[in-house]
């Protein structure tokens, strides 16, 4: 019982003083350790220099790290610029290219149209040499019809003015003839001259030369000559078919027409 009675005491001891601790450890004395206003005051100058120290350290890292981050900022910006400076170059050199190529081009374009209308002269020209060429051909083409229509006329010309000369002949000569037909007899088979149709074509001189129209002699190389010479030269009538002259024998019966 007085075990039991004791632990109670303890234990309401305890809880009295468990209730208020606050109050008796206010109340209870500063710690030995406890330090000195004066050493609280070195310790916090200590404090402060040292805080000084690190933070003059501190300052001193981010001043050294700025110029560090400035100095590669200030290094990036040089090769910025040089970059830039390159590229600047670089446009400049390809303007310079590009102008130099325009040029050429230019130059080129300029060469290309000149030797096109160079071209194109040529051509007028030889369009207008053919044009000549082809004017002279057909002028040459033009004077060869036009001498051979001459020619012609000329041809005509002197036949009629033979045909008129022999025609009218001397003193206005007769220009024809009442004898139709002229037999020429001979050994090879009598002769008929259309003496009429002859006359009138040719004229009386043709025959009778200077003599006045009328009978006259001829004779076998004489009568060849001229009757084979003149159609020879006109190239008709009879002259080495002897029996386109030349009767036959037999043939009477013509000369009683
Ligand atoms: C192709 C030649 C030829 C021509 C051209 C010609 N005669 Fe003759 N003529 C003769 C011959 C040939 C005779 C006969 C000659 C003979 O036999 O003597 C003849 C005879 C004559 C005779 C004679 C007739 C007779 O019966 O005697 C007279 C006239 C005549 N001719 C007139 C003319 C006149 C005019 C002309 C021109 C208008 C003419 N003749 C042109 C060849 C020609
Ligand atoms: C100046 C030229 C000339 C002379 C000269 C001449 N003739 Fe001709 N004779 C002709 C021509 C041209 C013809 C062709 C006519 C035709 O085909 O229409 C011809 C045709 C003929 C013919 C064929 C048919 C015809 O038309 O009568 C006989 C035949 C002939 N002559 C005979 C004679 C005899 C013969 C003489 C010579 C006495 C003679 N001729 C002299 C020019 C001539
Ligand atoms: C264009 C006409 C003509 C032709 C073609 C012709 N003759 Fe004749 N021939 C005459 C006449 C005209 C005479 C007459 C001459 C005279 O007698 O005045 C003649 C005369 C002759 C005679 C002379 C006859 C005699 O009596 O002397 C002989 C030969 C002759 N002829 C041969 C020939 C032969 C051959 C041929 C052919 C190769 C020929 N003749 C072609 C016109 C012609």
């Amino acid at each position: 019982m007085k075990k039991k009675l004791c632990v109670i005491a303890m234990m309401a001891v305890l809880m009295l003083w468990g209730c208020t601790p606050d109050e008796k450890k206010a109340e209870a004395p500063p710690p030995k350790t406890m330090p000195t206003a004066v050493q609280v005051k070195d310790k916090a100058v200590e404090a402060t220099v040292a805080a000084k120290e690190k933070l003059k350290e501190a300052t001193k890292e981010v001043v050294e790290a700025t110029k560090a981050v400035e100095e590669k900022v200030e290094e990036k910006i040089e090769q910025k610029q040089e970059q830039k400076d390159v590229v600047a170059v670089q446009e400049e050199k390809v303007e310079e290219a590009t102008g130099a190529v325009e040029e050429k081009v230019a130059e080129k374009t300029e060469k290309k149209a000149e030797q096109e209308a160079a071209v194109a002269v040529q051509e007028e020209k030889v369009g207008e040499a053919t044009k000549a060429v082809d004017e002279a051909v057909e002028g040459k083409a033009e004077q060869e019809t036009a001498v051979a229509d001459q020619e012609k006329k000329v041809e005509t010309a002197e036949k009629v003015e033979k045909k008129a000369a022999s025609v009218v002949e001397k003193e206005g000569q007769a220009v024809t003839t009442t004898v139709e037909i002229v037999v020429i007899d001979n050994n090879k088979g009598k002769v008929i001259l259309s003496h009429k149709k002859h006359a009138e074509a040719y004229g009386c001189a043709a025959c009778h030369g200077d003599q006045k129209p009328g009978p006259f002699k001829m004779e076998k190389d004489k009568a060849h000559a001229l009757c084979q010479g003149c159609h020879k030269e006109k190239k008709a009538g009879p002259t080495t078919n002897c029996t386109q002259c030349h009767q036959k024998k037999d043939k009477k019966a013509i000369e009683g027409c």
